[in-house]
Protein backbone atom coordinates (compact mmCIF):
# COMPACT_ATOMS: atom_id res chain seq x y z
CA UNK A 1 0.00 0.00 0.00
CA UNK A 2 2.62 2.52 1.00
CA UNK A 3 4.78 1.61 -1.80
CA UNK A 4 2.26 2.10 -4.33
CA UNK A 5 1.81 5.86 -2.71
CA UNK A 6 5.06 6.92 -2.87
CA UNK A 7 5.82 7.81 -6.86
CA UNK A 8 2.12 9.72 -6.31
CA UNK A 9 3.44 11.41 -3.24
CA UNK A 10 6.76 11.95 -5.28
CA UNK A 11 4.69 13.35 -8.25
CA UNK A 12 2.84 15.37 -6.00
CA UNK A 13 5.66 17.02 -4.00
CA UNK A 14 7.06 18.00 -7.77
CA UNK A 15 4.08 19.73 -8.84
CA UNK A 16 4.40 21.71 -5.08
CA UNK A 17 7.53 22.63 -6.33
CA UNK A 18 6.93 23.98 -9.89
CA UNK A 19 4.22 25.64 -8.21
CA UNK A 20 6.11 29.07 -8.28
CA UNK A 21 7.80 28.63 -11.48
CA UNK A 22 4.22 29.04 -12.67
CA UNK A 23 3.54 31.66 -10.86
CA UNK A 24 6.29 34.06 -12.61
CA UNK A 25 4.58 33.50 -15.45
CA UNK A 26 1.01 34.36 -14.26
CA UNK A 27 1.38 37.08 -16.52
CA UNK A 28 1.44 34.60 -19.99
CA UNK A 29 -1.61 33.12 -18.19
CA UNK A 30 -4.20 31.30 -20.54
CA UNK A 31 -6.64 31.88 -17.50
CA UNK A 32 -6.37 35.49 -17.99
CA UNK A 33 -7.59 36.12 -21.58
CA UNK A 34 -7.49 39.22 -23.42
CA UNK A 35 -8.72 38.67 -26.66
CA UNK A 36 -11.94 36.49 -28.53
CA UNK A 37 -9.41 33.79 -29.37
CA UNK A 38 -7.81 33.29 -26.01
CA UNK A 39 -11.62 33.84 -24.04
CA UNK A 40 -12.99 30.99 -26.38
CA UNK A 41 -9.92 28.80 -25.53
CA UNK A 42 -9.61 29.08 -21.40
CA UNK A 43 -14.07 28.39 -21.89
CA UNK A 44 -13.18 25.50 -23.58
CA UNK A 45 -10.60 24.62 -20.75
CA UNK A 46 -12.98 25.36 -17.75
CA UNK A 47 -15.89 23.71 -19.75
CA UNK A 48 -13.43 20.37 -19.83
CA UNK A 49 -12.26 20.29 -16.42
CA UNK A 50 -15.55 21.03 -15.27
CA UNK A 51 -17.12 17.52 -17.28
CA UNK A 52 -14.12 15.86 -15.81
CA UNK A 53 -14.25 16.28 -12.64
CA UNK A 54 -18.24 15.60 -12.88
CA UNK A 55 -17.17 11.99 -14.12
CA UNK A 56 -13.95 11.82 -11.45
CA UNK A 57 -16.69 12.38 -8.53
CA UNK A 58 -19.42 10.17 -9.77
CA UNK A 59 -16.82 7.50 -10.59
CA UNK A 60 -15.10 8.06 -7.39
CA UNK A 61 -18.11 8.40 -5.17
CA UNK A 62 -19.79 5.05 -6.64
CA UNK A 63 -16.26 2.97 -6.12
CA UNK A 64 -16.24 4.04 -2.49
CA UNK A 65 -20.19 2.98 -2.57
CA UNK A 66 -19.78 0.11 -4.05
CA UNK A 67 -16.28 -1.29 -2.44
CA UNK A 68 -18.40 -0.93 1.00
CA UNK A 69 -21.78 -1.70 -0.02
CA UNK A 70 -21.10 -5.22 -1.17
CA UNK A 71 -17.72 -5.63 0.48
CA UNK A 72 -16.44 -9.70 1.91
CA UNK A 73 -18.64 -10.41 4.79
CA UNK A 74 -17.68 -13.74 4.88
CA UNK A 75 -20.15 -15.20 2.36
CA UNK A 76 -18.96 -18.33 0.77
CA UNK A 77 -18.75 -18.13 -2.83
CA UNK A 78 -18.72 -15.76 -5.99
CA UNK A 79 -21.23 -13.13 -5.82
CA UNK A 80 -24.15 -12.82 -8.80
CA UNK A 81 -22.73 -12.11 -11.98
CA UNK A 82 -24.02 -9.65 -14.46
CA UNK A 83 -22.34 -10.69 -17.64
CA UNK A 84 -24.65 -10.02 -20.75
CA UNK A 85 -26.76 -7.68 -18.99
CA UNK A 86 -27.57 -5.67 -21.99
CA UNK A 87 -29.03 -2.62 -20.26
CA UNK A 88 -26.12 -2.21 -18.45
CA UNK A 89 -23.85 -2.79 -20.61
CA UNK A 90 -25.70 0.20 -23.55
CA UNK A 91 -24.95 2.39 -20.40
CA UNK A 92 -21.58 2.36 -19.43
CA UNK A 93 -20.68 2.23 -23.37
CA UNK A 94 -23.29 4.95 -24.37
CA UNK A 95 -22.77 7.69 -21.50
CA UNK A 96 -18.75 7.92 -21.89
CA UNK A 97 -18.97 7.65 -26.28
CA UNK A 98 -22.48 11.02 -25.98
CA UNK A 99 -19.65 12.74 -23.10
CA UNK A 100 -16.81 12.58 -25.58
CA UNK A 101 -18.70 13.74 -28.64
CA UNK A 102 -19.98 16.13 -26.74
CA UNK A 103 -16.39 17.27 -25.93
CA UNK A 104 -14.96 17.16 -29.06
CA UNK A 105 -18.02 19.00 -30.54
CA UNK A 106 -17.48 21.60 -28.19
CA UNK A 107 -13.74 21.07 -29.21
CA UNK A 108 -14.12 21.57 -33.15
CA UNK A 109 -15.88 24.59 -32.68
CA UNK A 110 -13.68 26.22 -30.33
CA UNK A 111 -10.61 25.39 -32.63
CA UNK A 112 -12.87 26.56 -35.58
CA UNK A 113 -13.73 29.65 -34.03
CA UNK A 114 -9.91 30.67 -33.20
CA UNK A 115 -8.81 29.90 -36.73
CA UNK A 116 -11.65 32.07 -38.09
CA UNK A 117 -9.85 34.69 -40.68
CA UNK A 118 -11.24 37.43 -41.35
CA UNK A 119 -10.17 37.10 -44.53
CA UNK A 120 -11.90 40.34 -46.40
CA UNK A 121 -11.44 42.41 -43.50
CA UNK A 122 -10.20 45.95 -44.96
CA UNK A 123 -9.71 47.27 -41.49
CA UNK A 124 -7.23 44.30 -40.39
CA UNK A 125 -3.35 45.40 -40.15
CA UNK A 126 -0.78 43.07 -41.92
CA UNK A 127 2.27 42.02 -39.49
CA UNK A 128 5.12 39.95 -40.50
CA UNK A 129 6.89 37.60 -37.96
CA UNK A 130 10.05 36.33 -38.63
CA UNK A 131 11.34 33.80 -36.24
CA UNK A 132 15.19 34.01 -35.84
CA UNK A 133 18.04 32.03 -33.57
CA UNK A 134 16.65 33.81 -31.04
CA UNK A 135 14.62 36.92 -31.42
CA UNK A 136 11.94 38.24 -33.44
CA UNK A 137 11.68 40.19 -36.67
CA UNK A 138 8.36 42.43 -37.15
CA UNK A 139 7.99 44.12 -40.38
CA UNK A 140 4.98 46.43 -41.23
CA UNK A 141 4.69 46.23 -44.62
CA UNK A 142 2.04 48.57 -44.95
CA UNK A 143 3.59 51.05 -42.44
CA UNK A 144 6.45 51.04 -44.11
CA UNK A 145 9.04 50.09 -41.37
CA UNK A 146 10.56 47.28 -39.40
CA UNK A 147 11.37 46.18 -35.88
CA UNK A 148 11.94 43.58 -33.36
CA UNK A 149 11.02 42.07 -30.39
CA UNK A 150 8.48 44.25 -29.41
CA UNK A 151 5.46 43.65 -31.30
CA UNK A 152 2.87 47.00 -30.90
CA UNK A 153 -0.95 46.10 -31.78
CA UNK A 154 -4.08 48.35 -31.70
CA UNK A 155 -6.63 47.24 -29.57
CA UNK A 156 -10.00 46.22 -31.10
CA UNK A 157 -8.64 45.85 -34.37
CA UNK A 158 -7.82 42.26 -35.97
CA UNK A 159 -4.50 41.71 -36.75
CA UNK A 160 -3.05 39.10 -39.19
CA UNK A 161 0.48 38.08 -38.28
CA UNK A 162 1.91 36.52 -41.23
CA UNK A 163 4.55 34.19 -39.78
CA UNK A 164 7.64 32.86 -41.52
CA UNK A 165 11.23 31.67 -40.33
CA UNK A 166 14.64 32.48 -41.13
CA UNK A 167 16.39 29.53 -40.05
CA UNK A 168 14.31 26.60 -37.87
CA UNK A 169 10.97 25.93 -37.18
CA UNK A 170 9.66 28.90 -33.93
CA UNK A 171 6.64 29.34 -32.23
CA UNK A 172 4.43 32.36 -31.70
CA UNK A 173 2.61 32.08 -28.10
CA UNK A 174 1.10 34.32 -26.36
CA UNK A 175 -1.13 32.66 -24.19
CA UNK A 176 -3.60 36.05 -23.57
CA UNK A 177 -3.96 36.72 -26.71
CA UNK A 178 -5.14 33.14 -28.06
CA UNK A 179 -3.76 30.00 -29.63
CA UNK A 180 -0.10 29.17 -30.84
CA UNK A 181 1.37 28.64 -34.59
CA UNK A 182 4.29 27.34 -35.70
CA UNK A 183 6.76 29.46 -37.82
CA UNK A 184 8.48 27.50 -40.33
CA UNK A 185 10.84 28.19 -43.28
CA UNK A 186 10.06 28.31 -46.65
CA UNK A 187 6.27 28.49 -45.28
CA UNK A 188 4.02 31.22 -44.18
CA UNK A 189 1.37 30.74 -41.24
CA UNK A 190 -1.66 32.70 -41.24
CA UNK A 191 -2.83 33.60 -37.43
CA UNK A 192 -5.06 36.48 -36.42
CA UNK A 193 -5.39 38.12 -33.13
CA UNK A 194 -7.40 40.66 -31.61
CA UNK A 195 -6.34 42.37 -28.23
CA UNK A 196 -9.18 43.81 -25.93
CA UNK A 197 -7.62 45.32 -23.59
CA UNK A 198 -4.46 47.97 -23.63
CA UNK A 199 -1.58 46.22 -22.03
CA UNK A 200 1.82 44.25 -21.97
CA UNK A 201 0.80 40.77 -23.37
CA UNK A 202 4.01 38.61 -22.69
CA UNK A 203 4.60 35.35 -24.21
CA UNK A 204 7.94 32.69 -25.47
CA UNK A 205 8.72 30.84 -28.59
CA UNK A 206 6.88 27.57 -27.96
CA UNK A 207 8.98 25.20 -30.29
CA UNK A 208 12.82 23.85 -29.17
CA UNK A 209 14.79 25.87 -31.17
CA UNK A 210 18.21 25.66 -29.61
CA UNK A 211 20.23 26.97 -27.28
CA UNK A 212 18.52 30.05 -26.22
CA UNK A 213 14.97 28.52 -26.64
CA UNK A 214 14.43 29.98 -23.83
CA UNK A 215 15.87 33.32 -24.61
CA UNK A 216 13.21 34.23 -27.23
CA UNK A 217 10.44 36.02 -24.94
CA UNK A 218 7.76 37.79 -26.57
CA UNK A 219 6.83 41.29 -25.62
CA UNK A 220 3.28 42.24 -27.17
CA UNK A 221 2.55 45.39 -26.19
CA UNK A 222 -1.60 46.24 -26.72
CA UNK A 223 -2.12 49.70 -26.98
CA UNK A 224 -4.98 52.70 -28.57
CA UNK A 225 -5.37 53.51 -31.78
CA UNK A 226 -4.03 57.00 -30.86
CA UNK A 227 -0.76 55.77 -28.90
CA UNK A 228 -0.30 52.85 -31.46
CA UNK A 229 -0.18 55.94 -34.21
CA UNK A 230 1.70 57.95 -32.45
CA UNK A 231 4.01 54.64 -32.03
CA UNK A 232 3.95 54.05 -35.58
CA UNK A 233 4.95 57.46 -36.32
CA UNK A 234 7.81 56.83 -34.20
CA UNK A 235 8.71 54.32 -36.14
CA UNK A 236 8.81 55.46 -39.27
CA UNK A 237 10.88 58.53 -38.30
CA UNK A 238 14.35 58.34 -39.34
CA UNK A 239 17.77 58.16 -36.84
CA UNK A 240 18.11 61.16 -34.50
CA UNK A 241 20.68 64.05 -35.37
CA UNK A 242 23.89 62.76 -33.41
CA UNK A 243 24.88 64.86 -30.60
CA UNK A 244 28.26 65.20 -29.01
CA UNK A 245 27.23 62.14 -26.83
CA UNK A 246 26.65 59.98 -29.26
CA UNK A 247 28.97 60.86 -32.39
CA UNK A 248 32.13 58.85 -30.81
CA UNK A 249 29.65 55.86 -30.63
CA UNK A 250 27.53 56.52 -33.84
CA UNK A 251 30.88 56.25 -35.88
CA UNK A 252 32.05 53.05 -33.91
CA UNK A 253 28.74 52.05 -35.37
CA UNK A 254 29.28 52.06 -38.88
CA UNK A 255 33.25 51.77 -38.68
CA UNK A 256 34.33 49.85 -35.42
CA UNK A 257 36.23 46.90 -35.10
CA UNK A 258 32.79 45.06 -35.17
CA UNK A 259 31.45 46.57 -37.96
CA UNK A 260 28.01 46.50 -36.18
CA UNK A 261 26.09 47.00 -39.93
CA UNK A 262 27.22 43.64 -40.96
CA UNK A 263 24.56 42.20 -38.71
CA UNK A 264 22.42 45.23 -37.69
CA UNK A 265 20.08 47.75 -39.31
CA UNK A 266 19.50 51.33 -38.75
CA UNK A 267 16.90 52.88 -41.22
CA UNK A 268 17.88 55.61 -43.04
CA UNK A 269 21.64 54.80 -43.28
CA UNK A 270 24.24 52.20 -44.54
CA UNK A 271 22.96 49.81 -41.36
CA UNK A 272 21.34 47.46 -43.38
CA UNK A 273 22.81 43.83 -41.58
CA UNK A 274 19.42 41.10 -41.32
CA UNK A 275 21.66 38.47 -38.95
CA UNK A 276 20.85 40.74 -35.90
CA UNK A 277 17.85 42.64 -34.23
CA UNK A 278 16.78 46.00 -36.65
CA UNK A 279 18.11 48.37 -34.31
CA UNK A 280 16.14 51.31 -35.56
CA UNK A 281 14.74 52.50 -32.72
CA UNK A 282 16.23 50.22 -29.87
CA UNK A 283 16.54 52.95 -27.20
CA UNK A 284 12.42 53.00 -26.76
CA UNK A 285 12.40 49.34 -26.41
CA UNK A 286 11.68 48.33 -23.15
CA UNK A 287 14.16 45.30 -23.13
CA UNK A 288 16.68 43.55 -24.63
CA UNK A 289 18.01 40.45 -26.65
CA UNK A 290 14.86 39.15 -26.86
CA UNK A 291 13.43 40.12 -23.65
CA UNK A 292 15.72 38.84 -21.41
CA UNK A 293 17.31 41.57 -19.92
CA UNK A 294 15.79 45.24 -19.36
CA UNK A 295 16.76 47.51 -21.59
CA UNK A 296 19.04 50.37 -19.25
CA UNK A 297 22.04 52.00 -20.28
CA UNK A 298 23.59 49.96 -17.78
CA UNK A 299 22.46 46.69 -18.88
CA UNK A 300 22.99 47.76 -23.23
CA UNK A 301 26.63 48.11 -21.60
CA UNK A 302 27.01 44.59 -20.00
CA UNK A 303 25.62 43.31 -23.20
CA UNK A 304 28.37 45.36 -25.33
CA UNK A 305 31.01 44.20 -23.35
CA UNK A 306 29.90 39.94 -23.47
CA UNK A 307 26.79 39.45 -25.18
CA UNK A 308 27.71 35.83 -24.67
CA UNK A 309 28.13 36.19 -20.47
CA UNK A 310 24.11 37.25 -20.42
CA UNK A 311 22.32 35.03 -23.45
CA UNK A 312 25.01 32.05 -23.89
CA UNK A 313 24.90 30.79 -27.25
CA UNK A 314 23.43 33.86 -29.54
CA UNK A 315 24.65 34.72 -32.28
CA UNK A 316 26.77 37.94 -31.24
CA UNK A 317 30.48 37.68 -30.49
CA UNK A 318 32.36 39.16 -27.78
CA UNK A 319 33.70 41.95 -29.77
CA UNK A 320 36.33 42.59 -27.05
CA UNK A 321 35.43 46.45 -26.96
CA UNK A 322 37.29 49.06 -24.66
CA UNK A 323 35.35 50.13 -21.69
CA UNK A 324 35.84 53.51 -23.56
CA UNK A 325 34.23 51.93 -26.87
CA UNK A 326 31.27 49.95 -24.98
CA UNK A 327 29.89 53.19 -23.06
CA UNK A 328 29.91 55.49 -26.04
CA UNK A 329 28.34 53.24 -28.45
CA UNK A 330 25.31 52.31 -25.41
CA UNK A 331 25.26 55.79 -25.63
CA UNK A 332 24.65 55.69 -29.42
CA UNK A 333 22.27 53.09 -29.31
CA UNK A 334 20.44 54.44 -26.45
CA UNK A 335 20.04 57.45 -28.04
CA UNK A 336 17.95 55.68 -30.80
CA UNK A 337 14.26 56.50 -29.86
CU1 LIG B 1 12.46 29.95 -31.20
CU2 LIG B 1 12.13 28.18 -29.62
Amino acid sequence: MYRRFFPLLIAFLLVLAALPLAGDAAAASIFDPHSPSGTAIARLFWLVLGISAIVFIVVEVALIAFAVRYRQRGEAGEPHQIFGNRRMELLWTGIPAVTLAIVFGIMAFTMHSVSASPKNDPNALTIEVIGHQWWWEYRYPGQQFVTANELHLPVGQPVHLRLGSADVIHDFWVPQLGRKMDLIPGQTNDLWVRADDPGVYTGACAEYCGAQHAGMRLRVVAESPTDFANWVAGQQGGEPQPTSATERGRTLFFQGQGDCTSCHAIAGTTAKGNVGPDLSHVGGRATLAAGVITNTPDNMQRWLTNPQAIKPGNRMPNLRLSDADVRDLAAYLESLK
